[in-house]
Parts: C-alpha cells; structure tokens; sequence
C-alpha cells in the first residue's frame, strides 16, 4: 500500500497526537485509521520498554480494520500476526491483541502494566473496559491512541472524555485548548470526508447516499447527534411501494415477528431481477382484531399454507430471538428456522441504507408493514440517556423487515445493483 504524502488536518493531528490519550472521531473513510496508525507506528519505535496492546471489539473486526492495513502498510517483515495466540509483532515489538466486546473483556487486561494502547471504534467498546485500560496504562510516558465514529451525545466516551479534551482540532480545523482545570491530557482530533484527499468524488457520493437520516449527520457530517424524530427518514410511498412485484429471481426468506397478545407479523423477501430487494408478502394475525388468539401449532399451520398458497419456497425461515416455543413448533412441523440476527440499530441501518439507495422496495399489498414503516420512531428518553433505540409500539412489521435484511444480508448483499445516487 503506498501511503501519499499527508495533508492539512492529517499533518496536524500526527504533528499534535502527544497527550496521554489521542482520539480521532469523525466521518467514516475520512483517514482515522490511516493517521492514528502511522502515529502508533512512530510511537511503537520510540515508546519506553514494557507491554503493548490493541484492542478492538471483537478478534475479527480489529484484523480486518487495523491488522491488515498494518501489515499492509510495513510488509510481512516488519509486521507479523499470528493469531493463534493473539499477538502482533511490530517492529521487533511484541503487542497483545484483544476483542473486547462485552463486560467480562476487562478480565482479559486486569492485573497488566502496559506503556501503550491503540484502540479501534472506541464507542463501541464496553466503558468498563476502557475505564480499566486507563489505568492499566501506568507506566511514565504511556500513551494511548484511538479512533471512533460519533454517536449520540449523551454516550459515554463523548461526556467522559471527548468533551473534556484538553486540545481540540475541530470539525472545521480550528484548534481549541481548553483552560477548564478539569480538561483530561487528551488531544482530540475531528475529521470529516473532506480531511482525506485519497477519495474520489464518485466514492465520496456513493458512501454519502449509503447513509440516511440519523447515519447521515453521524457517519458523514460527523455530528455526535441524538437519535429523534421518524427511524426512516426517507421513505416515501411514492417511490418505496410498488403496485405490482416484478418477476423474483429468488426468494430468500420468510421472516416473522411472533406474538401472541401482541401481533404476529410475517414477510416475504425475495430478490428481483432488477437486482432490488423486495417485500413480497405479509401475513399478519392480531388478536385483538382477529377472532382471537392462536395457539403455537395453528400459528403454524396457517403461516405454512399462506406461504404454500402463493407458491413460494422461502430459501430461509427468520424467527425472532424471542420466539423459542414457536420455534419448536415448527421444527416439530418439519421447519426448520433460523434465529434471527437481533442487533436493532445495525438492523435499522441496514434497513434505512437500503431505502435510501432505492433498493429496498415494498409491495402494496403489505399494507400493516406501509402503515408502520413512516410512524416508527426513536425513543427519545432512550436517547436522553445515551442509548439509541426505537420505540417499541407498532413495531412487528417493521420488526420483522429488520430480521429479515439483517439476518440474510450474505445472500442479498451480492445480488443487488449499485445504490442509485439521490439529491441530498
Ligand atoms: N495518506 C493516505 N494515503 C493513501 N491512502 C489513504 C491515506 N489516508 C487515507 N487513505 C485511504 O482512505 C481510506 C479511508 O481511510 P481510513 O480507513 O483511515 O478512514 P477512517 O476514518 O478510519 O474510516 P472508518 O470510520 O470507516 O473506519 C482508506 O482506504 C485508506 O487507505
Ligand atoms: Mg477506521
């Protein structure tokens, strides 16, 4: 990998990365990485004797995003992972390398003495686990450098730290320093896209109609903004419903969102020719409205033949997490089903990329899924304290939508045509 030479914000945070903790927030592809890595080189040749340590959320994530590019950037020679134990060697250096993705990770670094730390996606790192990373860095001179992408403001990293940075080079390059005697030795550097000149504009454009609404001022502005307001920003009937299904080249699942008192929601997706993502079919029980409620094997049973009925073989049966007992129901009706992939803002991201890409469209006939979809909204006493998620009324197609995307997303993801670019 040949690294150009570095420009403007780039040249400053390297020149300015000295604190006892250096982090870089901002836009995604905006050169986070690239930066804090090459200050992490220097600071591995140069640091005081004594441990090392990287730390991502999960073993996976940190070698995709951080490993690889290393090794990318120094050769095989001067960079060596082996994985089996978890260790990284740089420059001659031994570094641990840790996935810290729940609140047991502390244990993996309790009892340690490190000299130095680099962290990848720092949000998204448990707050105990980065509590206790501090002081584990104890040794003179031991520094810490990371990178994030915003999140709401409420969150742990932005109150705690970030907002108590001694120095900060901000979203529009200007440098702050901050006089208030509480300031942490912290030099906080903002990016945006337009801090890294190695991107085309046609990228550029592409990643920015990638994300919608609440992704959009977070991942492209680089806002750490609360989640409010409607989930799916640019849905519009107008262009997200479609009179009439083209011909379905696959139909990848059937995914439901069980209920009993609550209703009982179930989807048909399937993959057009037009290389679109399309919800075919709903099939919805309310108990309240119905003629009451069904038990476990007549759930079964007409969900069964409704899909029978329309002559469709979904490749993949998605049950919500919540919904074991039906799960064995329709196992014991010969079944099987998958559990579905329950991380809700991941999800809905997906979901909100999709229609804002138009890839993602709904056929009128799933008229509960069409009368939820724009009514679906952020909790904001969650966002109040820090946590993003939806509020949970009126939620079983939209639910269901979300499983389905989620969870089959290495079927669909190849198949697609390119995001249409859309006027901001
Ligand atoms: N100086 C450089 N020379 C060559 N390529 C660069 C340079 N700086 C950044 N890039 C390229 O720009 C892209 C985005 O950079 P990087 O991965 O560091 O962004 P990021 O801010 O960490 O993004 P994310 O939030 O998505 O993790 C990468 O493909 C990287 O290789
Ligand atoms: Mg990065």
């Amino acid at each position: 990998m040949i690294i150009n030479p570095l420009v403007g914000k780039q040249v400053e945070s390297f020149r300015l990365a000295d604190a006892r903790l250096n982090l870089w927030d901002g836009s995604v592809r905006s050169s986070k990485t690239i930066i804090s890595l090459l200050k992490w080189i220097e600071f591995v040749r140069t640091a005081p004797a004594g441990p090392l340590l990287m730390v991502g959320k999960t073993e996976r994530t940190l070698r995709r995003n951080i490993i690889d590019p290393l090794v990318e950037m120094l050769g095989e020679q001067r960079c060596r992972y082996v994985a089996g134990t978890g260790e990284l060697f740089l420059l001659g250096r031994k570094i641990y390398v840790v996935g810290a993705n729940d609140e047991r990770a502390q244990e993996k670094i309790r009892g340690l003495s490190l000299v130095g730390a680099y962290c990848d996606e720092v949000s998204t790192l448990p707050e105990s686990f980065f509590v206790m990373l501090l002081t584990r860095l104890s040794i003179p001179g031991a520094r810490l450098f990371g990178t994030t992408n915003p999140d709401g403001p409420q969150h742990w990293l932005k109150v705690g730290y970030l907002d108590r940075a001694a120095l900060h080079l901000d979203i529009h390059g200007q440098l702050h320093r901050s006089d208030n005697p509480d300031a942490l030795n912290l030099h906080r550097f903002s990016f945006q896209l337009a801090d890294n000149p190695n991107l085309s504009p046609d990228y550029v454009a592409a990643v920015s109609s990638e994300f919608t609404g609440l992704w959009h001022r977070r991942l492209i502005l680089g806002e750490w903004c609360l989640a409010e307001g409607v989930v799916y920003e640019s849905w519009d009937p107008a262009r997200h419903v479609v009179a009439e299904l083209p011909a379905i080249a696959r139909w990848i699942c059937l995914s439901l969102d069980y209920g009993t008192t609550n209703p009982f929601h179930a989807l048909l997706l399937g993959v057009g020719v037009d290389g679109r993502l399309y919800v075919g079919h709903e099939w919805r029980w309310d108990s309240k409205k119905q003629r009451g409620s069904l038990t476990d094997a007549e759930y079964s049973e007409r969900l069964r033949a409704w899909v029978t009925d329309l002559g469709i073989r979904p490749e993949y049966t998605i049950v919500d997490p919540s919904a074991a007992s039906f799960r064995v129901q329709l196992h014991r009706d010969g079944q099987t089903s998958t559990l579905a992939d329950n991380e809700v803002v991941d999800g809905i991201r997906q979901v909100a990329s999709l229609f804002a890409t138009g890839r993602l469209l709904v056929h009128a006939e799933c008229r509960e899924l069409i009368r939820e979809i724009p009514a679906y909204a952020w909790d904001p006493d969650a966002s109040e304290k820090g946590e993003d998620k939806p509020i949970k009324v009126a939620d079983h197609g939209v639910d269901a939508l979300r499983y389905g995307v989620r969870t089959t997303r290495a079927i669909w993801e190849p198949m697609l045509r390119e995001p249409v670019l859309l006027a901001a």
